[in-house]
């Protein structure tokens, strides 16, 4: 890859996204190359730094992850400046404007500008008007605007904020973050399903018999309290990651190349979602919050700091999601996350049923598909590793080495300097996930839960496991 020139813009440029994942990625992209000379990074946020005090706050988060030699850290982190910003302030943009020409001029970055939202989302819009209002964007090299989630926090609020900021930029030159995207496994599954024609020809109604998703999380709500008590689980993590997972081996067409064509199938196939009633949700969908663990040592959710006493917030569900669709209708998706279950784990589960056996597949083939990987295994057939499972349905086109979570960010910054934009979410998405998810949140306001009802470090409450009983399935991972 050649080099790539922009000036970045990282609103929030002092806060924890930023430092655990912005700053180490762009460092890779220096080691590697595709950044290089002309490039320059302004971090803005409200208090008062140097640009002395911004590198070296940089450089002690590269430190974290890395173990090169001092002199490249400081070297890369000479391309980083501070400029304090209040997001209501016009003249701030002024200031912000000519900062970002002047690092132009001396690193001949091209007029190119990623300007990208790492702040609170109530900001986005105002700081997407004001980019444009005063006059920041470049004419002759291009306008990115980067916005990380939530994108919103039910169907209106996303209406009003994607309202916002498309007067303010062209869909074209809007790249929204699900960082579940830029995954290796979520990347390659189109190519897997593509180089697989038996595993392709399978994957549908006849011989499907149910497909789970679990994302699953060891860890507890940490310092993020004050935003869990605004999000859940159903936000946090089934709206936008899981449901774009479910896009990536549901949708139709994994040979499509084209970007238009990639999400016009995403679209289609969010569009046939079966949305639920008040009663179906009580029957589809079960919620949990974590209680301290067996030995009383860890907090329960409600203990944890920002978070209300009498909390009402879901740190765990588990639900069936069902299509309309010629493909998918009659096949369950059970899709499960939760927050201090026993260990980490992100993965596809795809469970064949006997009919399978006519395209040469064992009857009732388990296939696991796993997007974070364990001891290197990528991929399962019926719980080991594919190529010692005596069956050829499937082969991994090109097996990638094993890679840091923070490759993520790494790769779908690549995307945002090479204008790729396959790997973000579009307004159609997002519209048709919200008004699903509405229907369930809306329920679960209007009823009190038991909570807390699972024990830090367990698979959660006993109702998920009766979800899939109750069908005469069972969940792959327990
Ligand atoms: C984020 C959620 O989007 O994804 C977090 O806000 C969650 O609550 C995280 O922990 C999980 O991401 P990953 O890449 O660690 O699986």
């Amino acid at each position: 890859d050649t080099e790539k020139s922009a000036i970045f813009i990282i609103f929030g440029g002092s806060g924890d996204l930023a430092h655990r994942k912005l700053y180490p990625s762009l460092f890779r992209l220096y080691k590697t190359g595709l950044l290089k000379d002309h490039f320059a990074v302004i971090g803005t946020a409200r208090r008062p730094w140097s640009d002395d005090y911004f590198r070296g706050t940089v450089i002690t988060s590269l430190e974290e992850s890395f173990d090169d030699d001092k002199k490249i850290m400081e070297e890369f982190a000479k391309h980083f400046f501070y400029q304090s910003h209040d997001v209501n302030d016009s003249e701030h943009y002024i200031a912000l404007k000519n900062l970002a020409a002047k690092l132009d001029d001396q690193f001949e970055a091209g007029h190119n500008r990623v300007y990208y939202m790492a702040i609170a989302p109530r900001f986005f819009g105002t700081v997407a008007e004001h980019l444009n209002s005063e006059g920041l964007k470049t004419k002759d090299g291009y306008n990115r605007l980067v916005i990380e989630k939530p994108f919103g926090r039910d169907l209106d609020s996303a209406c009003e904020l994607n309202g916002n900021i498309s007067k303010a930029f062209p869909e074209d030159d809007i790249y929204r973050i699900d960082h579940y995207l830029g995954k290796e496994m979520i990347q390659d599954i189109p190519n897997i399903r593509a180089n697989n024609p038996k595993f392709e020809a399978a994957l549908n109604n006849k011989y499907v018999s149910n497909i789970q998703v679990t994302l699953a999380e060891s860890l507890g709500v940490e310092d993020r309290g004050g935003y869990y008590e605004t999000a859940g689980v159903l936000r946090d993590m089934v709206q936008n990651h899981i449901m774009q997972i479910i896009g990536s081996i549901a949708s139709d067409d994994p040979e499509a190349k084209d970007a238009g064509v990639i999400h016009k199938n995403k679209c289609d196939l969010f569009a046939s979602l079966k949305n639920l009633t008040p009663e179906e949700v009580d029957k589809n969908f079960v919620r949990g919050q974590y209680d301290t663990d067996e030995l009383g040592d860890e907090k329960a959710y409600r203990q944890e700091d920002k978070v209300a006493e009498d909390s009402q917030i879901e740190t765990f569900t588990a639900g069936k999601v069902e299509f309309n669709s010629k493909r998918w209708s009659g096949v369950p998706f059970y899709v499960r996350s939760g927050k201090r279950m026993p260990n980490k784990a992100s993965r596809i589960d795809i469970v064949f049923n006997e009919k399978v056996s006519e395209l040469g597949i064992k009857p009732n083939t388990v296939l696991t598909l796993l997007i974070e990987r364990t001891n290197d295994h990528s991929i399962l057939i019926n719980g080991i590793d594919y190529k010692e499972s005596g069956q050829d349905f499937i082969k991994f086109p090109e097996e990638p080495e094993f890679t840091k979570a923070c490759e993520a960010y790494e790769s779908l910054i690549i995307d945002i300097l090479s204008g790729n934009r396959v790997h973000f979410t579009l307004w159609d998405e997002l519209r048709s996930t919200w008004k699903y998810i509405d229907s369930i949140r809306e329920r679960w306001d209007s009823q009190k839960a038991d909570f807390p009802n699972y024990i830090s470090g367990t698979m959660g409450p006993d109702s998920a496991e009766m979800l899939l009983e109750r069908d005469g399935n069972s969940w792959i991972w327990d």
